[in-house]
């Protein structure tokens, strides 16, 4: 590894005979990176701009460890595992919208919904998407952009989890707000917020039928709520996908939800290998007379 000289310090720069300090600089400079070092050879020719370059540099390396290191990195290993085959090397649904499924934090579970959208599209299974559990909205905005001619429901207290769901003291998920998700989402065409606490917020919805609904509510109670409520308005075909299912988080209280409802119907659970270990199912048979 190359050795990295310390710069110096503005009185230091003061201090020293000028030529020194820019020969040193640009030995330095040469050492580290070359472009640096072309710049500096002609740029630095007074005392104050060594300083401001100085500066300059500092501010230059916050900007390269937190933009290069936390954007541009997190791309490039994404397309490297995709060129891997970590991902779908034939999605059908486009490559601008897998490029923004599997840019997210959770490539796994965005790309299997967006799989999911795409059949609902395709074999024109009719009824709106849902999602319980928005926090930011980050997957609402992945979700709205696969069908967004569909009516999406967005379901949140967008303060945090309800005291009354909460065994012990659980924090999480404050720090998010409506505008905050109205702006990650842009165009909010057919989209529809049901803030406050699921599932009373389901009223005046009870007519309403549904393709795709995704459960992120990590609690006992909206999780059995959400399934008891969308079930029975769930198109032929339509899809349930219940996230964290083997999160041993709350103790379990996902799993707990959905195995007690699923235990008598008739439909099965399909496992999906993301990080929360996201369960799916799809609505057997007819729905009230609909295909
Ligand atoms: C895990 S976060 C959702 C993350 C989001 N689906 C995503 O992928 O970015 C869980 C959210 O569920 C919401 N929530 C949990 N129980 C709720 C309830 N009974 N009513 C309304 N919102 C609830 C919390 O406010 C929190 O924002």
């Amino acid at each position: 590894m190359l050795e990295r000289a310390r710069l110096p310090l503005p009185n230091e720069v003061e201090r020293m005979p000028l030529h020194r300090n820019i020969a040193e600089r640009v030995s330095l400079g040469l050492r580290a990176c070359p472009w640096r070092a072309l710049c500096e050879s002609t740029w630095l020719s007074t005392p104050s701009r060594v300083r401001q370059a100085t500066h300059m540099n500092a501010k230059l390396a916050r900007i390269k460890r937190s933009f290069f290191l936390h954007r541009w990195w997190k791309q490039w290993l994404r397309r490297q595992m995709d060129s891997h085959g970590a991902f779908l090397r034939f999605p059908p649904y486009g490559a601008r919208l897998h490029e923004l499924a599997t840019h997210t934090r959770d490539p796994v579970r965005f790309t299997t919904m967006a799989l999911a959208l795409h059949t609902v599209c395709k074999s024109n299974i009719p009824g709106s998407l849902a999602e319980v559990g928005v926090f930011r909205g980050d997957l609402s905005r992945v979700l709205r952009q696969l069908a967004p001619e569909r009516k999406l429901y967005l379901f949140d207290t967008f303060e945090g989890f309800p005291n009354q769901d909460l065994d012990a003291p659980d924090g999480r998920f404050k720090d998010t707000n409506l505008d905050r998700v109205k702006a990650m989402l842009g165009d909010l065409t057919n989209v529809f917020f049901r803030v406050g606490y699921f599932p009373d917020t389901t009223a005046g919805l009870e007519g309403e039928r549904f393709a795709f609904v995704m459960l992120d509510a990590d609690k006992f109670k909206p999780t059995l709520a959400g399934l008891e409520f969308f079930y029975p308005r769930l198109s032929s075909g339509g899809y349930v996908m219940i996230h964290d299912y083997n999160s041993p988080e709350s103790d379990y209280a996902v799993s707990k939800a959905v195995d007690k409802f699923i235990e008598d119907k008739p439909e099965q659970l399909i496992g999906v290998a993301d990080p929360g270990g996201s369960v799916l199912f799809r609505r057997l048979g007819n729905m009230r007379g609909c295909n």
